[in-house]
């Protein structure tokens, strides 16, 4: 029947409110295609008629409330009228919803995002259910367009200027207290009470909350253009509005035309027709393709650890573990003392604190990261990583002992950033149970993490070990065993021609400066000394070979013991984990776009190799890894794209 909707289903209970829940038809996950919001739309011409006591919208997936639009749908955009329409969608629908004559809440348990948070927002209540996956961002700012469907216009009415544009201009999630302490939603909830709390929500239908006078000040007419700009330095600190238009588009839009998109001229930096046509979006929306294509990558085995035991306590080894830890796996620590567990298991209760927040969750995981002298966690491990020295005869000497003591099918995987695989595992009794898990450092911070294949590694062994990356919510990039594999391949000699260009006098500002112009997160002098420089003249004789001349700069630093960040002095001075830079030592912009290009050429020219030697499977898969690994200028949207883009 034409009436009958696929992806909602409309049950009224006896005391006459509707409880609407969302259950989107073929789909994992609740998205708002067209289909989605025609839908929605009949339904609520529908209750407007019927005139409920109230409405309750819910998801029916364990999965989430809503993930947002479909972002499928943005990639078939042909142009501006197509965006235009696509805007148009959501602000009508979601009026209509505003505008419904009797209470409406949203009761939100897990994910709620972008289009899934606007359509919470013209509700007129929300309650969060307090559960650790409940999570609320307007995330469209990372892939370069803005929320179109009354984000800009309602959050900052419910929650007040300072919060709003932080969530508007960063994208950052809430979870449920939060939200709470925010005024995002009206109450947050265990989950038993959920339904209950929403039905007496609507029923008692209490005045929606008014802004403290402070935030309503800052709403004002009068105060906008100093809120706004104040936030637009805070934007400027961190991307240029030619490479990352969209923030300052939502500032402008929410200063000048109170978050309504159809206001501003097509030409004016506040719509939405620039970002449309601009190549960022484009670039951000295509990042976001390629995650979910890595993602996809582990979905080949259903291997699932319980138990990882990680051996080397060091920069690495401990925080792999306390990261395993944190993702909910029993992990053993195992190194030489206790003495050298000690630091990382400090190391781990820090991130715990930070990441975790709540005591008992954070009691749990330290309880889940169990130091290990001897080593007995091994027997039991389904996935034991070595992270010890990078030293060829020690790893050797300990995986022959690990390979007696795993048990059968568990995983044995080293993090050696440039031994081969092929090596380490030469003495194995079964070479094809060998595989290398390289995470990047620091290990909270970098999604990336390399699953290499040697020659022997058995292909389901590889599959294995990207299913577990995924599990502790990494993204695993499926690489060859060749030296420095795909990103230290990349970085190597990028890094190592700008500490040529050091010695042959340039200043460490300026080499930084033209890169980060070109759109990195660093330049490649703060990245050697982030790096930790001993790392990187190991890394440099790896790639060039043990007789390549070291630079010379380098060379003295290191024999110092002035290795960069770690030590407090490298290249830079370093305090409280920041470089010190002189500002005077820039070079002229016109100047600056030819040293960028030369910096830039070798990571390109290795980029362009690595794909061309099969390291990894295509140039979108190098992209992807370069991007989580180096943070390759993401409007850009990767090394490969580039390149194309320019024409080569
Ligand atoms: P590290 O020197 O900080 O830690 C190594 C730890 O291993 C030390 O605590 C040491 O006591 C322990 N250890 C050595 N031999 C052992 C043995 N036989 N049994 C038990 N424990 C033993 O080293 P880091 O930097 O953590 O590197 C470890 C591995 O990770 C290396 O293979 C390195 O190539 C790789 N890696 C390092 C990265 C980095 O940025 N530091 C990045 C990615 C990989």
């Amino acid at each position: 029947m034409a009436g009958d909707p696929r992806h909602w289903k409309l049950e009224t209970d006896g005391d006459n409110l509707a409880w609407l829940s969302f259950d989107k038809a073929g789909s994992s996950t609740n998205v708002l295609s067209a289909e989605v919001m025609v839908e929605l739309d009949r339904i609520l011409d529908g209750l407007a008629a019927e005139k409920p006591r109230g409405l309750i919208i819910r998801s029916a997936k364990d999965s989430g409330f809503i993930a947002g639009a479909d972002v499928e749908e943005f990639t078939r955009i042909k142009d501006v009228d197509d965006a235009m329409l696509l805007v148009r969608r959501g602000w009508d629908l979601y009026n209509k919803l505003a505008d419904l004559p009797f209470p409406t809440l949203a009761l939100v348990s897990g994910f709620c995002m972008g289009g899934g948070l606007e359509l919470a927002l013209a509700c007129r209540y929300r309650i969060a259910v307090d559960q650790p996956g409940t999570r609320f961002a307007l995330p469209e700012v990372m892939l370069g367009i803005l929320p179109g469907w009354g984000g800009v216009m309602r959050l900052p009415r419910l929650v007040g200027p300072t919060a709003a544009l932080d969530m508007l201009l960063t994208g950052r999630a809430v979870d449920a207290r939060r939200a709470k302490r925010m005024g995002l939603v009206d109450a947050a909830v265990p989950p038993r009470v959920q339904e209950n709390s929403a039905r007496m929500m609507v029923l008692e239908a209490p005045r929606p909350r008014t802004l403290p006078l402070l935030q309503r000040l800052m709403s004002s007419a009068l105060m906008r253009p100093l809120v706004a700009s104040m936030a637009r330095k805070q934007v400027a600190a961190r991307a240029s509005p030619d490479h990352y238009p969209a923030p300052y588009a939502i500032l402008d839009l929410w200063q000048k035309y109170d978050g309504d998109p159809f206001a501003p001229r097509a030409e004016d930096p506040a719509s939405v027709i620039g970002l449309v046509e601009g190549d960022t979006a484009r670039n951000l929306i295509r990042i976001f393709f390629l995650q979910e294509r890595m993602k996809s990558l582990a979905k080949d085995s259903d291997f699932k650890a319980a138990r990882v035991h990680v051996i080397g306590a060091g920069v690495m080894g401990g925080d792999i573990a306390a990261w395993c830890a944190m993702r909910g796996l029993t992990v053993t620590l195992q190194d030489q003392s206790p003495e050298r567990i000690a630091p990382a298991m400090k190391r781990a209760a820090d991130l715990f604190k930070r990441r975790l927040r709540d005591r008992a969750r954070i009691r749990d995981a330290l309880d889940r990261l169990i130091p290990d002298v001897a080593g007995d966690g091994a027997r039991r491990a389904d996935v034991i990583i070595e992270a010890i020295f990078e030293n060829l005869q020690a790893k050797r000497e300990l995986f022959a002992k690990l390979e007696a003591r795993a048990k059968p099918g568990a995983i044995l995987a080293s993090n050696t950033s440039s031994l081969k695989l092929a090596d380490i595992g030469a003495q194995f009794r079964n070479p094809s149970r060998l595989v290398g898990i390289h995470f990047f450092n620091p290990v909270p911070q970098l999604q990336l993490v390399e699953v290499v294949a040697g020659a022997n590694t058995d292909a389901e062994v590889a599959k294995k070990a990207a299913a577990f990356v995924r599990q502790i919510d990494k993204l695993p990039l499926p690489v060859k065993d060749s030296p420095g594999f795909l990103v230290n391949r990349v970085l190597g000699p990028y890094i190592d021609q700008a500490l040529r260009m050091v010695d042959d006098g340039l200043a460490p500002e300026t080499l930084d400066a033209a890169v980060v112009a070109f759109g990195m997160p660093m330049g490649p002098i703060e990245l050697a000394d982030t790096v930790g420089l001993d790392i990187c003249l190991a890394v440099g004789k790896e790639l060039a070979g043990e007789h390549a001349e070291v630079p010379k700069k380098l060379a003295e630093l290191v024999a110092a013991g002035n290795l960069g960040r770690k030590t407090g002095r490298g290249f830079y001075a370093w305090k409280d984990g920041k470089a010190r830079k002189s500002s005077s030592r820039g070079v002229p912009t016109d100047a600056q776009s030819d040293l960028s290009a030369k910096l830039m050429a070798p990571y390109l020219r290795e980029a362009r190799a690595a794909v061309a030697e099969g390291i990894v499977a295509d140039a979108d898969l190098a992209d992807a890894g370069l991007i989580f690994g180096t943070g390759f200028a993401p409007f850009r949207g990767g090394p490969l794209n580039y390149l194309k883009e320019q024409g080569y």
